[in-house]
């Protein structure tokens, strides 16, 4: 329920997910899943209230784009769920914006990236990420969230 400012009460997390996930529902089914990203969208921030955090869900499907709003989330949110998809393999970039913004950052693969090509078994990301899910589909981002809301009430 929005507050007197228009805005969902709770603490602030950012869930970020990157390129191609705009397609989800319609892309490879049989590995990402049949939901939707508004499905997707709709349980992050479910499981957020669940735990008193307010989920704010972006995509973008460019790495700056992902950059800009981790670099935004270091005074609008208190942690971060990101799935980098495919530039979770390739990004320096993103993986020193989200070192240099010091949240707690739960990273997020729908597939169990390790059960698929080499290229894939390698994340920048995750040497910056305080926890890893992968291999849970949809369900991972509710327990990314569960997660993030411990690491939250940690560093608070
Ligand atoms: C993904 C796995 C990546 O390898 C891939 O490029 C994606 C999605 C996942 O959620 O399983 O786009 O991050």
């Amino acid at each position: 329920m929005p507050n007197h400012t228009g805005t969902a009460p709770g603490i602030p997390v950012l869930v970020l997910n990157g390129p191609n996930l705009n397609l989800l529902g319609l892309r490879e089914p049989a590995v990402y899943g049949k939901d939707t990203l508004a499905d997707v969208e709709e349980l992050c921030r479910s499981a957020a209230r669940t735990h008193g955090l307010r989920a704010d869900c972006r995509q973008s499907n460019h790495e700056g784009g992902l950059i800009d709003a981790v670099h935004e989330a270091r005074t609008a949110h208190r942690g971060i769920v990101i799935n980098p998809a495919g530039y979770s393999h390739t990004s320096v970039a993103l993986r020193d914006a989200l070192a240099a913004v010091e949240l707690p950052v739960v990273e997020v693969h729908l597939s169990n990236i390790h059960r698929r090509e080499a290229f894939r078994h390698h994340s920048y990301v995750s040497a910056v990420a305080d926890t890893v899910i992968c291999g849970a589909g949809a369900h991972g981002y509710a327990v990314a969230l569960d997660h993030l809301a411990q690491l939250v009430k940690e560093t608070r």
